[in-house]
């Protein structure tokens, strides 16, 4: 086919230079919001009297048969054509003569790709926004049934305080929480129409930008020609939303990866979301949660090409731009993949209490409990931190713990303790007594879910 912009040329394009210069393969999914962003156009064109109503009526059944076509396979993509905007108005101008000419009046690819690609990033945020939605409701449905389910909390990765796997599921619930609102933000900022720009310097054709803005459903039209070509701050942005997603849902992930193994055996995943080894009979592999981790590479990596690949471009719109779409197309698809994969692996996975509790019994979590019992009796912190140093080192010696250290023991530490520091240091206990506002106790836990709730449901459309 020849190139649109033959004209200024006395050679066709070398093969390999095409081949090299094309974006068709993957911009091609772009076609419906090229479509409608062109419709938008036109008719805007026809409104301000710059094309006729005639020319427009032709250039919308026109436009209107090429989407039906693509969407009913009647009508397959052109993988040499240089792009998806090239290709539909070659074939717009195949099928309808003179009048497809006239669409790209007042208009550039560099404004046409801008458009598309906000179209395009604003309807893919929105799905993610949705699973990552029914990610926090997965969550918060789990954490609701074991509000009383004792486990460890970890620092260093060493046994520390007593917790309830609720608490721990919603920690990553308000991540969830903090990610849709990110999300928003950027569709917030991305929803601008840059329609009207044109090539970088606005036009000399008596344009209605607000018209086109409001059509194609933007909040309105981008202040600055120059800046609505070159802005790819919506792609960056959402490219690091998804990194921050799929960090959250690696730590997740790597949790889960500790819990299944016999170190640990927190919980159990399902057979539908395990995998067996071909060699070790007795294997069952957290696969799914390991890929999810893994993927995380890739999406961070793609946020790191869009920072770097725009970093040194001057205004207004240069070719590198063209390298902004495989990333985040691909970022989209790996965090859909990811989260969508997560749900159902998180929904049938039993939870093993009893682990849980024993491996809360074993660590003197309930240490810091044993303080606060001396502090409550009028020992200052640090006294009453020392005394119960040295009774860990002495259980650890006996190979004995705090709720199995005799009461003598303690007494000779200090005469403070009696007979319910047993009670005192029993972990459920420690763990409905630690009622501040965030923290693990069942009812905090049960207020923090109620408000999580109410958090997400705002959220929903
Ligand atoms: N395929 C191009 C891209 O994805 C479209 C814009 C081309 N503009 C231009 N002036 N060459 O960025």
């Amino acid at each position: 086919m020849d190139k649109m912009w033959a004209g200024r040329f006395n050679k066709q394009l070398d093969e390999r230079v095409n081949d090299f210069n094309s974006s068709v393969r993957f911009d091609c999914r772009m076609a419906e919001e090229d479509i409608t962003g062109s419709l938008a156009h036109a008719a805007m064109l026809a409104k301000q009297g710059i094309i006729s109503a005639e020319d427009c009526d032709k250039i919308t059944q026109g436009l209107k048969s090429i989407l039906s076509d693509l969407l009913g396979g009647a009508l397959a993509i052109d993988m040499s054509a240089e792009d998806i905007h090239m290709f539909i108005e070659a074939e717009l101008t195949a099928r309808i003569g003179d009048a497809g000419k006239r669409l790209h009046t007042s208009r550039s690819r560099n404004d046409q790709v801008a458009l598309d690609l906000r179209m395009y990033l604003r309807r893919e945020a929105a799905e993610i926004k949705a699973l990552v939605i029914s990610l926090a409701d997965t969550l918060i449905d789990i954490a609701s049934k074991h509000t009383h389910t004792v486990m460890p909390g970890y620092t260093h990765m060493q046994r520390a305080q007593p917790i309830t796997f609720a608490h721990h599921l919603c920690a990553y619930a308000e991540m969830m929480v903090r990610d849709i609102k990110r999300l928003d933000n950027t569709v917030e900022l991305m929803n601008e129409c840059p329609l009207g720009s044109c090539a970088l310097a606005g036009t000399t054709y008596d344009i209605d930008r607000d018209y086109t803005a409001s059509e194609l459903g933007f909040t309105r039209a981008c202040g600055n020609s120059l800046d609505g070509v070159s802005d790819r701050d919506f792609v960056m942005q959402l490219a690091s939303d998804l990194s921050i997603i799929s960090v959250h849902l690696s730590r997740l992930s790597e949790e889960i990866i500790m819990w299944c193994s016999w170190e640990f055996k927190f919980i159990e995943l399902d057979d539908a979301y395990a995998t067996g080894s071909s060699i070790m009979p007795q294997k069952k592999n957290p696969d799914i949660a390991e890929l999810i981790r893994g993927k995380a590479g890739r999406v961070i990596g793609h946020n790191v090409s869009l920072l770097v690949m725009m970093k040194g471009l001057p205004l207004a719109y240069d070719k590198d731009m063209q390298e902004d779409k495989e990333a985040i197309f691909d970022s989209c698809d790996t965090v859909k993949l990811c989260v969508s994969t997560l749900i159902p692996m998180l929904a049938t996975m039993t939870v093993n209490k009893d682990n849980m509790l024993k491996a809360g019994n074993k660590g003197f979590i309930n240490a810091t409990d044993c303080a606060d019992y001396l502090v409550k009796k009028g020992m200052p912190f640090r006294t009453a931190y020392k005394v119960v140093g040295t009774l860990v080192a002495l259980c650890t010696d006996k190979g004995l713990t705090l709720d199995t250290l005799p009461l003598e023991e303690y007494k000779k530490a200090s005469d403070m303790f009696d007979g319910d520091i047993y009670d005192a240091i029993e972990l459920i206990n420690c763990v409905n007594r630690r009622r501040s506002a965030g923290g693990p106790a069942p009812q905090a836990v049960e207020a923090e879910i109620e408000s999580l709730r109410v958090a997400i449901d705002s959220k929903r459309h």
